[in-house]
């Protein structure tokens, strides 16, 4: 608590300084573009407060281990919040369950099903793969932005958190699966604002937000999915430290096989993966290369049978053109229809630790995610499984009104049965090589 601080004076200013401070200091913005970041972090942190609280850790509660010395008071709140297993009802389940640090902040909570997370009710899964939460801070807030890239300017969805974008932002994203019955299963804001004042560190909000901060249990709640999201932005989410950012900076190689992949990758009639995961190739900075740009495309992956809310065949997950209130935000160029079977392309940071792969978790090996595109058109049969009439039933996943809308003009998946394939087997091999030099360090 404040008082058992060494010298309340200095912390009074700090206190007051971490409120209403607008500028970013060089210290909370480490390793970020100001432009994204605004649309993430609302509140600035003044460096020499994070001296002051962590010279308060006599007070017990605020106190860190030495490896949180890098994080900013909000931050060290938000991994407090992220690790708290008291969040979620019954207690037992944090956030770093499912999204386990030692796995890029991806995981399944050791679930039965590894497509989908064990919620902290026994026996109740999701219906979706967990993400990984690294770079995510890098998000633009969800919205339709104009796409200048190909010559004709047209309007698309971009941004956004969850698979669907369904949270605009970070801060916002967080009261998701606190109050997710499939996951945290907290009742209401006020239950779970109510375990953060009685938990061992409340004092830590009150250090940084004031005594008041737990009168409006919504004010709170917004601090305290604000701090989250500042934790989600700290350097553990993005280190840029994987081979590839070290080959960028000119201080590793990649192998040949690995450099032919690269090659694949950004070769517009071969994998052509840089149209959707984005890297400015002129560019040797990392944060040029989030391998996302954050739009959203329909690829037809084929249904997870292991998915329990796919037991009933009319069950479908549609992606973005069910994000709940879209229609009202669609300019007038988009149908709703359109968007059905789409979903947000996703960062190939750390792909290769991030299996299975999708939205759905389909596949377990990233070879398989990376052969689809190859063979999806060209050997459809090795993907669907046959119908009651015999035929391959192609985009098995989406009702059939939407398979239309899946993407057969881009390659590498503008294909027909009988043509070749954009990439063969040596091809497929070398990609996946290339993919896993995204790995950062310490990730597995
Ligand atoms: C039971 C497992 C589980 C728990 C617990 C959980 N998550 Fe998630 N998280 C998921 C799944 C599954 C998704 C994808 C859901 C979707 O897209 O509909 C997800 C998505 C996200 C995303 C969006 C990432 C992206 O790529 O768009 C963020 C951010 C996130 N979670 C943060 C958190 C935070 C913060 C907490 C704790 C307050 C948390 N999660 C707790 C499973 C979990
Ligand atoms: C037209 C856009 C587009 C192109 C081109 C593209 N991708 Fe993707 N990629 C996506 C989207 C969208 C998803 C997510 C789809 C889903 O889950 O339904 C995705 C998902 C993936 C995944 C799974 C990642 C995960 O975390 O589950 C891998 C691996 C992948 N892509 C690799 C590649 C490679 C390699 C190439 C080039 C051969 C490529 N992609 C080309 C849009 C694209």
């Amino acid at each position: 608590m404040l008082k058992t601080l060494k010298h309340p004076d200095r912390d009074q200013t700090c206190r007051r300084r971490l409120v209403t401070s607008k500028n970013f200091s060089s210290r909370s913005m480490r390793g970020f573009q100001g432009l994204l970041i605004a649309a993430v972090l609302i509140t600035a942190i003044d460096p020499s407060c994070a001296q002051t609280l962590s010279s308060a850790s006599a007070a017990g509660a605020t106190s860190r281990s030495d490896d949180e010395n890098d994080l900013t008071p909000e931050q060290l709140l938000g991994k407090r919040l992220f690790e708290d297993t008291n969040l979620s009802e019954p207690r037992g389940q944090a956030c770093s369950s499912c999204h386990d640090p030692r796995h890029a902040f991806q995981g399944n909570n050791g679930s039965p099903i590894p497509a989908v997370a064990l919620g902290s009710h026994e026996g109740l899964l999701g219906s979706r793969k967990t993400p990984t939460l690294m770079y995510k801070a890098y998000s633009p807030s969800f919205g339709f932005y104009m796409d200048e890239d190909d010559g004709k300017p047209k309007l698309e969805a971009k941004g956004g958190q969850f698979w669907d974008g369904r949270a605009a932002t970070l801060p916002e994203q967080a009261s998701g699966p606190l109050l997710n019955p499939l996951e945290m299963n907290n009742p209401s804001i006020d239950a779970v604002v109510s375990k953060v004042k009685a938990g061992p560190y409340a004092d830590l909000v009150t250090t940084i937000y004031g005594e008041g901060i737990f009168a409006d249990p919504k004010i709170a709640m917004a601090k305290l999915s604000q701090a989250l999201a500042f934790y989600q932005s700290s350097s553990r989410f993005t280190p840029f430290s994987s081979r590839f950012d070290d080959y960028l900076r000119g201080t590793a190689t990649l192998s040949a096989e690995e450099m032919a992949g690269y090659k694949l990758f950004m070769n517009k009639k071969k994998g052509n993966c840089v149209a959707c995961h984005d890297g400015k190739p002129e560019s040797k900075d990392p944060t040029d290369w989030l391998f996302t740009d954050f739009t959203y495309d329909a690829l037809g992956v084929p249904r997870n049978p292991a998915i329990p809310a796919n037991k009933d065949p009319h069950s479908f997950d549609l992606g973005l053109c069910a994000q709940p209130g879209l229609e009202a935000k669609l300019p007038k160029t988009i149908k709703l229809r359109e968007l059905c079977g789409a979903f947000k392309v996703p960062t190939l940071r750390n792909v290769a630790v991030t299996g299975p792969y999708f939205h759905n978790g389909v596949f377990a090996s990233l070879r398989d995610a990376v052969a689809f595109y190859a063979t999806r058109d060209t050997d459809p049969g090795h993907w669907y499984p046959r119908g009651a009439n015999g035929k391959v039933d192609k985009i098995n996943d989406l009702p059939t009104q939407y398979r239309k809308n899946i993407n057969v003009e881009e390659v590498p998946y503008d294909r027909h049965p009988g043509q070749k394939p954009r990439l063969n087997d040596r091809e497929i091999d070398e990609l996946v090589a290339f993919l896993k030099t995204l790995t950062d360090k310490g990730m597995n």
